[in-house]
């Protein structure tokens, strides 16, 4: 049998749920993978297998979502300490870097999970990379939408020797600008060449005013589970 990409999404989130414990404080993710850990979790909340769990929302599609499955939920001025994330990727490099903001809620997502003591990260084998960025795909930047042309052209210039094309996120038929949960804007990168040192860049981008936070989670990730066609895959930090 072959799986689609949504069964091997659903594999490793009800994987990943198998490290959720009665009394935790959880980070819910984002994305079309998290969703079915969320689902999960709220199953088992409803059947009595777990109990006192308390849910912290890394966007509001996911609070919506949480909200109706009745998973009691807080935020991070209230539990300040998570025992447990679980959230999707974009992409996974071999030392458990990530790219994450395709969604939108990169964020939210950074600062939930910046305040778990577990981080486990769920991706079907299609996300698997070997150097962040390189996949032709976008690497999310959220910035305010003050000026963001001046922004996203300095983004744009600290990249132009990997060859980086900046453009502003858009939605819907006449092309507005995406706008985040924090009211903000998205500009993806997009990389010819190599971006090298992963550090350097993140701090090169943190380091321009009217950026607020970048998709890339560096040595964030503690656990990794790859669902793939031979397997589920468990990569520990
Ligand atoms: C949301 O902003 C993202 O970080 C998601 O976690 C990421 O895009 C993975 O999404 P999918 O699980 O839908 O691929």
């Amino acid at each position: 049998v072959i799986l689609t990409q949504d069964e091997l999404k659903k594999i490793a989130a009800y994987k990943a749920v198998e490290y959720v414990e009665s009394g935790m404080v959880l980070g819910l993710g984002t994305g079309s993978t998290a969703k079915h850990a969320v689902d999960r979790i709220g199953d088992l909340l409803r059947q009595g297998k777990l109990h006192d769990i308390v849910g912290i929302p890394t966007s509001k599609k996911t609070h919506e979502q949480a909200l109706s499955l009745g998973i009691p939920l807080a935020d991070l001025d209230s539990h300040p300490a998570i025992d447990l994330a679980i959230d999707g990727a974009d992409e996974v490099d071999p030392h458990l870097n990530l790219v994450k903001g395709r969604g939108g809620s990169l964020l939210r997502e950074k600062m939930v999970e910046g305040a778990c003591r577990k981080f486990v990260v769920i991706v079907d084998e299609s996300k698997l990379v070997k150097h962040l960025g390189g996949s032709g795909l976008a690497m999310p930047v959220e910035i305010v939408p003050f000026c963001w042309k001046f922004t996203a052209n300095r983004l744009q210039n600290l990249f132009q020797d990997a060859g980086c094309v900046a453009k502003l996120r858009t939605c819907g038929a006449n092309g507005e600008p995406y706008v985040t949960d924090n009211r903000n804007y998205i500009v993806d990168l997009y990389f010819k060449e190599d971006i090298g040192d992963l550090k350097a860049a993140s701090d090169a981008i943190l380091h321009l005013a009217g950026v607020v936070e970048h998709g890339m989670f560096l040595d964030m990730a503690t656990t990794v589970i790859v669902a793939g066609e031979l397997g589920i895959t468990v990569k520990n930090k």
